[in-house]
């Protein structure tokens, strides 16, 4: 297995080991949430919201994490930060079994792996003041001397995301969404992480303040060599910020690739489809779009074989008995089709199947 290749490379804040070692590395994780039915809450089935998920980040790298709604991205994250415990698999950060670690030191670890969410008025505290919002990560791990030097570096932080420290005093809903996000990621760079898990973080915003917020991201990358798992259901947001896509259906990687790969020579009719519901800006230069047939199914039962078959356009009979595994079809091009050729030019070979690592 080829490596892919490097990331930009920022300078990354006194590297721990090599700097190819990836940072976070995710292999075969698993959630299914029980459905609970009847007066005794018996569980009558399972819905597997992620099934069996690999793939690594390395220090400053961003991994793109796509798909529609429902194909189990923010379960994928959350269980990576642990606020969901998975069913199965492995998370090691810096070397480290995250699932491993006991409640404590899975607190310690938090200080190097923070989260943005995609609705920063929700996940801001609506009661509490905007000083105080940012400062919490600090008192809570107790950083700094006292009170006033954490303050004092809250105000650089609201600083550095483009805010005015002097509005530590107002509230979340004094600030605009952009602001608000711009709140959030203050926040999440508070303990200096190293990875930042952002799920949909310009998702709600507008169009206009969507770029000035990943322009903000991609500038703290460059800056302090923070990693981020990026995700997003619309692959058009991720161009500019990602290196390499990995892009999710119904609780599995169909595709991961460099992001200028995905983009030039998608592999995955399901990419494929992704990228051809990006709205072209120039009507004269109108691509043909391909929208997806029908509704993301139910991961509660996925369908047998490829879990692409009922909407896939070049469905063969195949497709609907055999589960098309994950293989790198060119260095550091994954891709689970049974269309798909592989190195050798022959179709889907199993024998370079494997964990799509970086
Ligand atoms: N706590 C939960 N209990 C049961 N099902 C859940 C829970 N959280 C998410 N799901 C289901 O798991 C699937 C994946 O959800 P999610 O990870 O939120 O996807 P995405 O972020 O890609 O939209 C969805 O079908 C969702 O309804
Ligand atoms: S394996 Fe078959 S159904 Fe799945 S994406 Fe490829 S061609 Fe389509
Ligand atoms: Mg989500």
């Amino acid at each position: 297995m080829s490596a892919p290749p490097a990331a930009v490379a920022p300078p990354v804040v006194s590297p721990p080991r090599a700097a190819s070692a990836p940072l976070l590395e995710v292999e075969g994780l698993t959630k299914h949430f029980p459905i609970r039915r009847g007066l005794f809450a018996r569980v009558s089935g399972w819905v597997r919201a992620v099934d069996g998920v690999s793939f690594s980040i390395r220090p400053g790298e961003t991994l793109a994490l796509v798909g529609e709604s429902g194909s189990g991205k923010t379960t994928t994250g959350r269980c990576i930060l642990r606020l969901l415990e998975p069913t199965s698999g492995s998370v090691r950060f810096d070397g480290t079994d995250l699932l491993g670690l006991a409640p404590r030191e899975m607190r310690r670890m938090r200080r190097q792996i923070q989260v943005v969410f995609q609705d920063p008025y929700g996940s801001l505290n609506p009661r509490m003041r905007v000083g105080t919002i940012v400062r919490e990560p600090l008192d809570i791990h107790r950083i700094g001397k006292n009170r006033a030097e954490r303050d004092a570096m809250v105000a650089r932080l609201l600083e550095r995301v483009g805010l005015d420290p002097g509005m530590v005093r107002r509230y979340p809903h004094e600030f605009s969404g952009g602001q608000r996000q711009r709140i959030g990621v203050a926040r999440a760079l508070a303990l200096r992480p190293r990875l930042i898990v952002a799920d949909e973080p310009v998702s709600a915003l507008d169009v206009s303040v969507q770029a000035q917020v990943i322009n903000l991201l991609i500038d703290l990358q460059q800056e302090l060599g923070i990693a981020y798992l990026f995700i997003a259901h619309d692959l058009a947001l991720v161009e500019r910020i990602a290196d390499r896509v990995a892009v999710m259906y119904l609780g599995k990687l169909v595709e991961l690739a460099p992001v200028e790969e995905i983009f030039k020579n998608p592999l995955h009719p399901y990419t494929k489809a992704l990228l051809q519901a990006i709205p072209v800006p120039d009507p004269t230069r109108a691509r043909e779009r391909t929208v997806i047939r029908g509704e993301i199914p139910s991961p509660a039962a996925p369908p047998p074989g490829c879990r692409f078959h009922t909407r896939c356009p070049v469905v063969v009979e195949t497709c609907r008995r055999v589960e098309p595994p994950l293989v790198e079809v060119a260095p550091g091009h994954w891709a689970a089709c049974h269309l798909v050729p592989g190195p050798a030019g022959d179709a889907a070979p199993s024998s370079r199947r494997g964990a799509a690592s970086g």
